[in-house]
């Protein structure tokens, strides 16, 4: 017979992917303090793990290990905090969770990492507290903890309009090579933002990008290289002018195209193909214009539970 401490604690896995922008299209600031956006998202493959343990009722806490967990408080104003906390407060106050966090995706890094890990624990949590809630009213929940939380629910490859959080998926053929590069420390997405106001009063223009939407739908990599669009690229590098010689470096060695991601400073190189993505990964490693070099693929599939044990 078992005693009570060998009863396992229900514990979910959910894993969940990074994004880049293919095009983020960005207007002029709001009133509401955010700029109305027309972006294409892709997740690509480079995850974080979430373990959600049942604890006792209104005890929400949070442990983080991996990339750059130094510099993410653990305390009320972590973002998977915040979205249990969400999720709890909607359904009755007497759900509680130890959230555990592995982090893959690097902090400020412009791959919504914090926003992956609002989406994993959302996922996690309603179904550790058995919630009837559809993947529709998470997404809502995400849209209020952050913009690019229902992306990193729904994955794939998605048009974002509103502040990113309006989706809608779009057709990408086969699979896109990527090479990402890290940079020492990250950069504040206000500040960029900011600093993309100065550069640009009037924002950017909103027009669909057509032709790069049409590229992903043939599945053709050299055209997609051609049309990447990021209207953050240039505070981004105002602010960090070294991912320019990153970006330098990358093009030279080839790469279909480049990018700052997001609002940086990681830089995401287009390959033709796996050779050609490890060719790139190794003389970006070698010139020493990056922290560290990774090669993904995308699109991939949004926050996915793993295991579920009752
Ligand atoms: O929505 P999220 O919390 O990720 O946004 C972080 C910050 O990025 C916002 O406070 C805002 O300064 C800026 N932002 C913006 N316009 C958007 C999305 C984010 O200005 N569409």
């Amino acid at each position: 017979m078992s005693s009570l401490s060998e009863i396992p604690t229900p514990t979910i896995r959910v894993r969940v992917p990074a994004k880049i922008n293919l095009a983020l299209c960005v207007g002029a600031l709001g009133e509401d303090g955010y700029h109305p956006l027309t972006t294409v998202f892709q997740a690509v493959s480079l995850h974080d793990e979430l373990i959600a343990q049942v604890d006792e009722p209104g005890t929400i806490t949070v442990a983080m290990s991996g990339e750059g967990t130094d510099e993410v408080a653990a305390d009320d104003s972590n973002l998977a905090v915040r979205a249990a906390r969400l999720l709890a407060e909607q359904h009755g106050d007497e759900f509680g969770v130890r959230l555990s966090i592995k982090k893959s995706i690097p902090v400020a890094g412009g791959m919504a990492g914090g926003s992956a890990d609002a989406a994993a624990a959302l996922l996690a949590c309603s179904v550790l507290w058995d919630l009837d809630v559809d993947p529709e009213e998470l997404r809502e929940y995400g849209a209020e903890l952050g913009s690019d939380v229902p992306f990193a629910l729904l994955g794939g490859t998605a048009i974002g309009t509103g502040r990113g959080d309006k989706l809608v998926p779009v057709l990408s053929r086969g699979a896109h090579h990527w090479v990402l590069a890290f940079a020492d420390g990250g950069l504040s997405t206000p500040a960029v933002y900011r600093r993309f106001d100065e550069l640009s009063p009037r924002g950017g223009s909103l027009e669909m990008p057509t032709e790069l939407l049409n590229a992903l739908a043939q599945g053709d990599s050299v055209e997609l290289g051609k049309h990447l669009r990021n209207d953050l690229a240039e505070a981004a590098i105002d602010l960090r002018p070294s991912l320019q010689t990153t970006i330098d470096v990358g093009l030279d060695c080839g790469a279909l195209g480049a990018m700052v991601s997001g609002s940086g400073p990681t830089v995401a190189f287009l390959c033709r193909n796996e050779e050609a993505a490890v060719a790139l990964s190794t003389t970006l490693g070698v010139e020493g214009v990056a922290r560290a070099v990774r090669r993904v693929a995308g699109p991939v599939a949004g926050a996915r539970l793993i295991t579920s044990c009752a």
